[in-house]
């Protein structure tokens, strides 16, 4: 049997799984928690791996790895490949400001939409950059090289030491904003706009590209960012929209075509195939569902009976859910808003409903400007932590009023990471096609008063935050 391991560097932890290159079928996984906050030091991720490598066993017996992981993360290094600061996250909103002035630096957003795809936001690496080197001169000073934390990772994975030959994948490339998934080209021209000077940035690989190796010899594939990785690992179809209910919340699917939205709603990035991967982000997701609980002194599994039994809409009540600003849209210092208290509506089965609905309506919303943009969006693929609430399994489809197929519980980023290690290590020209337990389907039921009521709360909160 062949042995391949996907690795997942997410946000809040590290995720190891071996499986079986043939089949796909698991043998082994580890996994380690990350350390809280929104700005992390690139140490911490390693120590995590290593312990999530450790208890899946080890990767001797392995023919190939892949490392998928949280998107955009500002990884700098100096001349000697050492840390220069703790990177910041994709989550991480200091840089709201640099991405405002970007925007207006290249004649508008439409400007970097045709430049690269996407519109500036504070998640994306070169606000960072620009943060960093207006904020933090010595520090900026002494920065050789900017990668992302999956290209760091594989990079120290293969004991290179020196920056020249950390690699990246197009799908994490093309969330920086000198790189452009259209051209398949970097833009030198806006990594020195947004840092002051040009610095070293990896290789961008091909789908089965080679990263570097493992200490047993066996490659290390290029990798991916998670949200490319997920929908290799659920290996969706066409029509298939995944919507991942993690740390953050998104709504992609892959394409054929890039989009070109000067909203910035709609990201171009690429997938982990060749093609595209539309895609809209939000910062509320999953913890929308921690923080409801907190409210309500309950778990997820009595969050969610609450949810299920106030009825549809919680007669009024909404969440706005931006308890971390936002992202999409644009808010970085709003907050979250509760609408529509009532004598009524003031007890707990409410407020967990209006939580459910609220976190939703925001995905919901991205659907939209998918489809506005012209995905084809005939099924959701729901995925994620959020996933395993039965009430966002039964509510999903009220609000997306398409059919909601949820896979069994996984680590679908681990497993597209895997699923990429099983090509590198084939070296066909195809994906190896693993079989997938089947989904269980909620079928749509759009309930059309539950957008309305979120919309106009929701504009408010935008019109109050601007
Ligand atoms: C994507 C994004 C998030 C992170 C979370 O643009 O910022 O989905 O990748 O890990």
């Amino acid at each position: 049997m062949t042995l391949v391991a996907g690795i997942d560097s997410s946000t809040q932890s590290c995720k190891v799984v071996i499986r079986d290159a043939e089949t796909g079928r698991l043998v082994r996984q580890g996994r380690a928690a990350h350390p809280d906050g929104t700005e992390v030091h690139p140490d911490a991720w390693w120590a995590a791996l290593q312990e999530a490598i450790d208890q899946a066993g080890g990767l001797d017996d392995v023919a190939a790895a892949s490392v998928a992981g949280q998107q955009h993360g500002m990884v700098v290094l100096d001349e000697n490949g050492e840390v220069v600061r703790p990177a910041l996250l994709w989550n991480d909103t200091r840089s709201a400001g640099a991405a405002a002035d970007l925007i207006q630096e290249l004649g508008g957003p439409d400007k970097w939409a045709d430049a690269v795809g996407i519109v500036p936001v504070a998640s994306f690496t070169l606000t960072k950059l620009r943060w960093l080197a207006r904020n933090e001169p010595q520090n900026a000073a002494r920065v050789a090289a900017v990668c992302l934390p999956h290209d760091w990772l594989t990079w120290k994975l293969s004991g290179s030491t020196d920056i020249s030959t950390i690699k990246t994948d197009r799908s994490d490339a093309s969330g920086t904003l000198y790189w452009s998934a259209r051209t398949d080209e970097y833009r030198p021209d806006l990594l020195e706009l947004g840092f002051g000077r040009l610095i070293g940035v990896p290789e961008v690989l091909g789908p089965t590209g080679v990263a570097g190796r493992l200490p047993n010899g066996a490659p290390l594939g290029p990798g991916a960012g998670d949200n490319a990785a997920a929908a290799f690992g659920t290996g969706a179809g066409t029509g298939d929209v995944i919507v991942s209910i993690g740390t953050s919340g998104t709504v992609f699917v892959s394409s054929d075509v890039s989009p070109n939205d000067p909203t910035g709603t709609v990201a171009g990035f690429a997938d982990t195939t060749g093609r595209f991967l539309p895609i809209v982000v939000t910062l509320n997701a999953a913890r929308v569902l921690d923080a409801a609980g907190k409210l309500l002194g309950v778990d997820h599994d009595e969050l969610s009976r609450l949810a299920l039994s106030a009825p549809a809409g919680a007669d009024g009540l909404v969440l706005v859910p931006y308890l971390e600003g936002e992202r999409t849209p644009n808010r970085p210092d709003a907050t979250g808003a509760i609408h529509g208290l009532t004598l009524k509506t003031s007890d707990p089965a409410h407020l967990a409903r209006a939580a459910v609905e609220g976190m939703l309506c925001a995905l919901a919303d991205g659907l939209d400007a998918l489809v506005a943009n012209g995905a084809a969006a005939n099924r959701i693929v729901l995925v994620g932590g959020g996933a395993r609430s039965e009430a966002v399994r039964r509510i999903a489809p009220e609000l997306f009023g398409l059919p909601v197929l949820v896979p069994p519980p996984g680590e679908y980023v681990a497993d597209g990471a895997a699923r990429q290690a099983a090509w590198v290590a084939a070296g066909t020209g195809e994906p190896p096609v693993w079989s997938a337990a089947a989904p269980e389907t909620y079928e749509a039921t759009g309930v059309p008063i539950i957008r309305e009521q979120y919309a106009a709360a929701r504009d408010y909160v935008v019109d109050r935050s601007r």
